[in-house]
Formats: C-alpha cells, sequence, structure tokens
C-alpha cells in the first residue's frame, strides 16, 4: 500500500471494484441488518474478495480484508485515517463528554499519554489489590449459586464483575453490582450503548427533531453520569492532597489520570479527565464481559480443552490459594485459550476509519472522507494462515517446541488476528483486559467444575452486534470443589 497522495492516472477507482448487489433505494443500506452487520460484511468477503465497496446510498465505502493492508492503515493513524466521524458525531449528540477513543491529531496524542501512563506495568501491579477484591466476591456469589443448585445469567454476572473492576478503578471507589443492585450510575450508564447502538444505524436522525421516552431518558443519564464523575474528580484530587504518597503508584485509573494531567502542565482540563474516566467505562466493560463469555462457551464444548486448563490452574494455585501476578502470567495454556477465544470470536470482529486526506491504498484512489471498513476476522479464520482455521485449538498459539504445538499456526500467523486493534492506537487497557480474564478463569478452574454452559436453545451461541459482539444468553451452572467453604 502507499497511503501517499494520489497523483497517478493508473490508480483504480472505487467505483470500479466489485460490490455487493444494490437495492433500489439507498444503495446497500437496506441490506444490512444492524445485529448482523459483521456477518454480513465477511459473507459479502467471501464473495467478492478482498477488496470490495458497499454503497451506503450514493456514498461508496472501502472494505479491506488482507491482514497486512489493514494493519498499514491503521498505522497511518492519526495523520492519514481517523476514527468514523459517526462516532464523534453520535457521542457529541447524546451529551457525552469526548475522550481519548473519540479525540483526533494533537489532542489525541496529549490524551493517549495521559491514558497510557495510567496503563503502565507499575500501574496496572497496583490495581492488583482492587481486582482481587472484585474477584473474591464473584467467588461468593458463585458458591452461593452452586450451593443452591442455581443457573447462572453468565452475562449478566460478568457485566457485574468487569463493570465493578473498571468502574471501582475509574472512580477511585469501590463499586458493588455482584452483591446489591442498588448502584444507580451503573444503571444509568446501562442506557448508553443500547442509545448509541440504536442511533448508529438508524436511517433517519429523528431525534435531532423530536425525542422519543428512551431519548429523554438517555438525556437524563448522562446529566448524572457527568454529575457523579465530577463529584469522583473531586473527591480524588481531596485524597491525593491529603495523602502524597498515592501519587508515587496511584491506586486507580483516576487518581493516575490526575496526576499525568497534572505532569502535562495544563494540556489536559478537567473536561477531557471526566471523557476519559467515561471512555474507560464504555471500552473497558462489555468488551472484556463478552469476550470471557464466548472463552466459557468454547471451552465448554471442547471438553479436553477445558480440562487441560483446568490442570494447568489446579497445578498452579491449589484451592484456596489466593492468584500473584507473577503467576498468572505464567499461565501459558490460559493465554493460549485466549488467544483462541479471541481469534475465533473477536468482541471487535471489524473496524471503520476515514480517510482524512485523499490516499492511494493498493492502487485505489481513496478520496478524502471515504470510510473504510477493515474485517478483522477474515484473515484470522483463513485456512491460508491456520490450519482447521475454524476449529478452536489453544495449542496453536504455545511456543515452538512445546509437546502441544502442533495445532497450525503457520510461522507468520502472530499478528493476523487483531483482537485489540492495532497500530499507535491499539487498545491501551489489553493488559488490564487480560489480567482480568485471567484472574476471573482462575478463580472458576480452581474453586469450581463447570457442569453446563448452555443457551436457551441448548445449541451453539449465535452472534449479535451490539457495539460489541455479543453471544445469545447463556447459563452456567457450576459444582463447588470446596463444599464446606
Ligand atoms: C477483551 C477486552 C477488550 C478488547 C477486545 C478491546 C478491543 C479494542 C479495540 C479493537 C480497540 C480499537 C483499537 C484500534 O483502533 O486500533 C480498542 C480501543 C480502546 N480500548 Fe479496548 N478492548 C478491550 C478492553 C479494554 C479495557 C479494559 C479498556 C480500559 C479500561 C479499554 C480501553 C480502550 C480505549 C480507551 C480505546 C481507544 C484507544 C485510542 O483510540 O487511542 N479497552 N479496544
Amino acid at each position: 500500500m502507499n497511503t501517499a497522495t494520489a497523483t497517478a492516472t493508473a490508480l483504480r477507482q472505487l467505483k470500479d471494484l466489485p460490490s455487493p448487489p444494490a437495492g433500489l433505494f439507498g444503495g446497500n443500506l437496506m441490506q444490512i441488518k444492524p445485529k448482523q452487520v459483521h456477518r454480513i460484511f465477511e459473507g459479502w468477503a467471501r464473495d467478492l474478495g478482498p477488496e470490495f465497496v458497499v454503497w451506503f446510498g450514493k456514498i461508496p465505502s472501502l472494505v479491506l480484508t488482507d491482514h497486512e493492508l489493514i494493519s498499514k492503515i491503521l498505522r497511518e493513524r492519526p495523520d492519514d485515517f481517523a476514527r468514523t466521524r459517526r462516532v464523534s458525531e453520535l457521542g457529541r449528540e447524546m451529551g457525552l463528554t469526548p475522550g481519548l477513543f473519540s479525540a483526533e491529531g494533537e489532542s489525541w496524542r496529549v490524551q493517549r499519554r495521559m491514558v497510557m501512563s495510567a496503563f503502565s506495568p507499575n500501574q496496572i501491579r497496583a490495581y492488583f489489590p482492587s481486582m482481587l477484591r472484585v474477584t473474591e466476591r464473584m467467588q461468593r456469589r458463585w458458591q452461593r449459586a452452586a450451593s443452591q443448585g442455581t443457573r447462572i445469567d453468565l452475562l449478566d454476572d460478568l457485566m457485574r464483575y468487569t463493570v465493578d473492576t473498571i468502574t471501582g478503578l475509574a472512580f477511585g471507589n469501590d463499586v458493588n453490582t455482584i452483591e446489591s443492585d442498588d448502584d444507580i450510575i451503573q444503571q444509568h450508564l446501562n442506557t448508553v450503548f443500547p442509545a448509541m447502538a440504536r442511533r448508529a444505524f438508524s436511517v433517519v436522525p429523528y431525534w435531532r427533531w423530536f425525542k422519543l421516552p428512551a431519548d429523554r431518558q438517555l438525556d437524563r443519564s448522562i446529566v448524572e453520569i457527568n454529575k457523579a464523575i465530577d463529584g469522583f474528580i473531586a473527591q480524588a484530587r481531596q485524597r491525593l492532597a491529603q495523602d502524597p504518597a498515592r501519587r508515587e503508584a496511584p491506586p486507580n485509573l483516576l487518581e493516575a489520570f490526575i496526576v499525568s494531567a497534572e505532569q502535562e502542565g495544563g494540556k489536559i482540563s478537567d473536561l477531557e479527565i471526566r471523557g476519559n474516566v467515561l471512555t474507560m467505562l464504555l471500552a473497558g466493560e462489555d468488551t472484556t464481559a463478552n469476550s470471557m463469555a464466548w472463552m466459557l462457551s468454547l471451552l465448554k464444548s471442547h471438553p479436553e480443552q477445558l480440562a487441560r486448563l483446568q490442570r494447568e490452574v489446579r497445578e498452579a494455585f491449589p484451592p484456596g490459594q489466593a492468584p500473584t501476578m507473577d503467576v498468572l502470567n505464567r499461565l501459558e495454556f490460559m493465554d493460549a485459550c485466549i488467544h483462541e477465544t479471541m481469534r475465533l470470536k473477536p468482541v471487535a470482529p471489524f473496524l471503520a476509519v476515514q480517510a482524512l486526506r485523499e490516499v492511494s491504498i493498493n492502487q485505489i484512489r481513496v478520496p478524502r472522507d471515504t470510510i473504510v471498513w477493515t474485517l478483522f476476522r477474515h484473515d484470522a479464520t483463513s485456512e491460508r494462515y491456520f490450519e482447521q482455521a475454524e476449529r478452536f485449538e489453544p495449542q496453536r498459539w504455545m511456543s515452538p517446541g512445546d509437546e502441544a504445538d502442533k495445532g497450525g499456526v503457520r510461522p507468520n500467523a502472530k499478528g493476523i488476528a487483531m483482537p485489540f486493534g492495532s497500530g499507535p492506537r491499539i487498545c491501551p487497557g489489553r493488559y488490564l483486559a487480560l489480567l482480568e480474564i485471567k484472574l476471573c478463569m482462575v478463580m472458576l478452574m480452581r474453586d469450581f467444575d463447570i457442569l453446563s454452559v448452555l443457551t436457551d436453545s441448548g445449541g451453539e451461541a449465535g452472534e449479535r452486534m451490539s457495539f460489541t459482539m455479543v453471544p445469545d444468553a447463556l447459563y452456567m451452572t457450576l459444582a463447588s470443589r470446596t463444599p464446606s467453604a
């Protein structure tokens, strides 16, 4: 790819690329069902090849599947490509304070530095005790379910786990949705995602002219969320003033942001801190919870892999032994299971970016403002790169020489699945998310036998896009390994 300004005449034009047959009105727009948008694009890619165009009305969007092209484009941010303006427009219209996810240019650079400083390895160590507390609460909740023989609504429980972990860290205050349903702020936050998903694919932006009850509820929720975050920022400043030692390794994201913003010498406003607290909640909860749900669903349908993971965890952590970060980081098969889950079930199976100037991509002239859809899962599930690509084979991610390294990752295959994106905007929360997943999975494998993980129909979990890729409802039953506890 050459993203230099396109001047040559031999470039291909978007209108000459293949595209799915368009309808009478709206080009391909009417064929896109929002909840299945990823599947629809992946299906078109199978029929049309690695580069094609989808028409949104009379406006063409370029769609790409080649992982090398995709990672090159994602590396050309923030200068040549940005997130689509639709994302920031939607957020702004909803009254959400913008943060890193929707920032661009210099503002993105400054905010990225602040956010990255809150995710350094040292900082993540400082968050570990609070993450452990949340895991212990989850353990008690699941012990109760196991002893009463009740089935667990898996997505609901995993959301409680990630909400308590991330919201606790982002607000700097303990949040306990695992043991109570009283967290008012979380109830307000729960209105944000469905509204975003609803509006993102709405053909007419009706809310600009009139508001339905759901839109009015959303407005009220956003006011409450903003008020609460401002209150948490004030409390965090007070704690830092009273105990300056906290500045060495702030025990939560909010205090880390404040300390780093001070070091930026006034380049980051309180509004930007608020925007980034909110961004952590929106970017960090559903993604991690859904990834864990997919992992459990895949493990339960592959009993030999589940047994191997249980063996690894149980050897490292006998019942009752609290996990440490160092031992967690040595769980090779656990890592492999997470990679393999994210290869097959990435919660962000595609990413759309927008060209900031005219560029050429693989000899295609891409005018300024064109939206480019990058489909992550195409190559990640291609036989060209992975043997028996559709199979759940965590062993393929084990390091060479390992006895189980026969799952068929071709030598250059790492870096093909991009579950956390790629380039300078790669997910800053990835190490935190991995730690969160490992902590929960270790607790589950160490203290419980998993009796079932089932959908309502008993079949395989279907996929639904709702900002992230969510599985159908899943229910889990457990037996405790320490019944007397
Ligand atoms: C399994 C869990 C997660 C997955 C799969 C995931 C995936 C992603 C992906 C695909 C992107 C887009 C990257 C790009 O544009 O190249 C992203 C961005 C981002 N993620 Fe995550 N994420 C996860 C967890 C988290 C967590 C726990 C946090 C924070 C607490 C977080 C915060 C962010 C932020 C702030 C961005 C925007 C970065 C920027 O634009 O510079 N994510 N994530």
